[in-house]
C-alpha cells in the first residue's frame, strides 16, 4: 500500500523519538511491500520560534491532507513564561480540534518482565490489560469563557466546563464499541456527586449503555477511579472519561507499565484518519542525550498502522517485536537498567526482531 504520513517531532526529545519510529514505519513497508511517503512540519516551540505560532496553517492543511499523522512531543522550558501570548501546547490542542479527533485512546498494560520495576507489589499488576478512551476536544481545555482579568477585589481566572450531549455520545459510544470486541465491561469516569456536566455525563453513558445490552456498565467518581487505578487495575476494560480527568488518570496509569516513556495513544475522530502520539511529553531535561525512551512513539506508529492504514498483521509485528526486546532486557534508562540502551539501540532492537516476527508472519499467509 501507498500511503502519506506526517511527521510532527516537535520539541525536545520529540524529534528523538519520531526519528525511531520512523525506521521502524520504514522496516515494516521494507518487510511487507509497502510505500510509505513523509512529509516533516513543525508544531510547538520549533513553530513558534519560526513562525510566531504553534500550529502554522501549512501543518494544519498537511495534516489534512495526510493519511496519517506521527507527533512526537511540544513544549519546553524556553516556551513556559506564564505571560506568553503564545505557547507550544496550544498548538497540540488546536491540530486535535483542527482535525476533529475528539477521542483520545491510550491502551495500558502491565508488562510482566517490567514488573519489578514498578512501586506497586507484582500482586496488583497482574492481569492488568485496559484502555482509557479520553474525550479530547471538549471540556475545560476547550470550553470558553476562559481567560484572566483584573477585578477590583484583584485578580481573577476563569476556565470552563462544558459538554454537549452529542459530545458525550460520541465518545461514549466509541467506549462501547471497543468493548464489545474485548472484555464487555465500560467503566464510565465523572464526578456527578458536584459537577453538573458530569451529571449529564452519566445520563447519556446510560442511554448509550441500552444500545449496547452484551456490554456492562459501570460508574466511578473519578477520586475513587484514581485510588482503584492502583489497588485495582485488573478489573477495569474500557474507561470512558473527559478531557481532564483522561488526562491525569492516564499519566497515573503509566505507573502500571511501568515508565511514561512506553506508552502510545491515538486521538480519532470520523474517518480513517488520526494523530499518533506517545502520551509522554518533551522531557526537556533529556533532550538531545539520545537517551529517551522511544517505545512510546513506536507503538503508537502500529497504533497507527492499525487504525489508519488498515494493517493490522503488521501493527501486530511491530508489537510483538516491542515486546521481545523488552523481554530480552533490552531496555532504556528509564526503565531502571543497569546497561541502558540508547534510543537508537532501542530502536534497533526491535528492528532486528521485527525480521524475525515479520517472517512468521508471512508464514501464515
Ligand atoms: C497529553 C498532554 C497534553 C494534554 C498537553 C501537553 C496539552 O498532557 O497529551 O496528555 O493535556 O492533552
Ligand atoms: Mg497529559
Amino acid at each position: 500500500m501507498n500511503a502519506n504520513i506526517v511527521l510532527l517531532p516537535g520539541d525536545g526529545i520529540g524529534p528523538e523519538v519520531v526519528g525511531e519510529a520512523r525506521r521502524v514505519l520504514d522496516a515494516v513497508a521494507e518487510r511487507f511491500g509497502h510505500r510509505f511517503n513523509y512529509t516533516e512540519h513543525l508544531l510547538g516551540g520549533c513553530a513558534i520560534d519560526a513562525h510566531g505560532t504553534a500550529l502554522p496553517e501549512s501543518t494544519l492543511a498537511a495534516c489534512r491532507a495526510a493519511d496519517a499523522v506521527l507527533l512526537g512531543a511540544v513544549g519546553g522550558p524556553k516556551w513556559d513564561d506564564p505571560q506568553a501570548k503564545v505557547r507550544p501546547e496550544q498548538g497540540l490542542l488546536a491540530i486535535r480540534a483542527g482535525l476533529g479527533l475528539y477521542a483520545n485512546v491510550r491502551p495500558v498494560k502491565a508488562i510482566p518482565s517490567l514488573a519489578a520495576l514498578s512501586p506497586l507489589k507484582p500482586e496488583r499488576l497482574k492481569g492488568v490489560d485496559f484502555v482509557v478512551i479520553r474525550e479530547l476536544t471538549g471540556g475545560l481545555y476547550f470550553g470558553q469563557p476562559k481567560g484572566r482579568e483584573q477585578t477590583p477585589q484583584g485578580e481573577r481566572a476563569v476556565d470552563t466546563l462544558v459538554y454537549t450531549d452529542g459530545e458525550i455520545r460520541r465518545i461514549v459510544r466509541l467506549a462501547f464499541q471497543l468493548a464489545q470486541k474485548r472484555r464487555k465491561l465500560v467503566t464510565s469516569i465523572d464526578k456527578a456527586n458536584v459537577l453538573e456536566s458530569s451529571r449529564l455525563w452519566r445520563k447519556v453513558a446510560i442511554e448509550v449503555g441500552k444500545e449496547f445490552p452484551d456490554v456492562k456498565l459501570e460508574h466511578q467518581l473519578v477520586d475513587s477511579a484514581a485510588m482503584r487505578l492502583v489497588t485495582h487495575a485488573a478489573n477495569f476494560d474500557v474507561i470512558v472519561t473527559e478531557n481532564m480527568f483522561g488526562d491525569i488518570l492516564t499519566d497515573e496509569a503509566a505507573v502500571l507499565a511501568g515508565s511514561l516513556g512506553l506508552l502510545p495513544s491515538a486521538s480519532l475522530g470520523e474517518g480513517k484518519r488520526g494523530l499518533y502520539e506517545p502520551i509522554h511529553g518533551s522531557a526537556p531535561d533529556i533532550a538531545g542525550k539520545g537517551i529517551a525512551n522511544p517505545i512510546g512513539t513506536i507503538l503508537s506508529a502500529a497504533m497507527l498502522l492499525r487504525h489508519s492504514l488498515g494493517l493490522e498483521r503488521e501493527a501486530h509485528a511491530v508489537e510483538a517485536a516491542v515486546s521481545a526486546a523488552i523481554d530480552d532486557g533490552q531496555l532504556t534508562a528509564d526503565l531502571g537498567t543497569q546497561r541502558p540502551l540508547t534510543t537508537a539501540q532501542m530502536g534497533a532492537a526491535v528492528r532486528e526482531r521485527l525480521g524475525r516476527e515479520a517472517a512468521v508472519a508471512r508464514n501464515f499467509d
